[in-house]
């Protein structure tokens, strides 16, 4: 049977990119709470507030390069024997512009979702309450993120990836988000082996057979080049 490996990412993967992590010392994303700009709550007190805050947000990810960490994961799937499954808790589109297939279970910067029909569509760059949705004309439209409480998306994909593989790498996630942040438990449970990369040990890090310290536009290339036994 071919080697699978699966990848997790989470925001310090695009960090060097200069997209912000979401966890800063103050507690606070972007000078917004977390409770204000990414609740399904949060989005019906305040509809322009949120479109601002992830219009901001779109600029900032279309204005930004995909870094080293971003073009190595790229090669691993282009050049691994096995199979490669990136999944990311990102919005932005860095992993695809750096030449991966990736699922995102958070959702997507670059994508416009109608609440009332669940249409999706190309999102323009700047979004407002009043668009409204092609398919079914409602002014319901909102970015097609996964809030807080709401469910991640791919799940049973993901499930059955994380079934089957013989790796499991966590790559720039505190670890502190579920459902993801449990996808070490379920990994390690089918036996496979797991390794965390991230710029610093994380909370889980007892969880992680090997763990890999420092930036990820480093320690990624070089894990990379292990793995393809460049
Ligand atoms: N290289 C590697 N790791 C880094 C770097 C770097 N250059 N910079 C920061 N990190 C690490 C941090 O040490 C931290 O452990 O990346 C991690 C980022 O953690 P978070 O900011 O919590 O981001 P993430 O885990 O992706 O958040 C998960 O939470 O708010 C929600 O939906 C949002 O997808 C997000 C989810």
């Amino acid at each position: 049977m071919q080697d699978t490996i699966v990848i997790l990412t989470g925001a310090g993967i695009s960090a060097e990119s200069g997209i912000a992590t979401f966890r800063a010392s103050d507690g606070l994303w972007e000078n917004h709470r977390i409770e204000d700009v990414a609740t399904p709550e949060g989005f019906a007190a305040n509809p322009d507030l949120v479109h601002d805050f992830y219009n901001a947000r779109r600029a900032k990810a279309q204005d930004a390069q995909p870094n080293a960490a971003h073009i190595a994961l790229a090669r691993l799937q282009s050049e691994f024997a096995g199979d490669v499954y990136i999944v990311t808790q990102n919005v932005d589109d860095l992993h695809e512009r750096g030449g991966a297939k990736v699922v995102h279970m958070h959702g997507a910067l670059n994508s416009a979702l109608c609440a009332a029909c669940q249409t999706r569509w190309d999102a323009p760059n700047v979004m407002h309450k009043t668009d409204t949705c092609p398919n079914c004309g409602t002014a319901a439209t909102r970015p097609d993120i996964v809030w807080f409480g709401e469910m991640p998306y791919f799940m049973d994909e993901i499930a059955d990836r994380l079934v089957g593989c013989t790796t499991f790498v966590a790559i720039g996630t505190s670890g502190q988000v579920y459902p993801a942040a449990g996808f070490v438990q379920e990994a390690r449970n089918c036996g496979a082996e797991t390794i965390e990369i991230n710029l610093e040990p994380t909370g889980s890090q007892y969880m992680f057979d090997r763990q890999i310290t420092g930036k990820a536009t480093q320690t990624v290339p070089a894990w990379v080049d292990e793995v393809l036994g460049a």
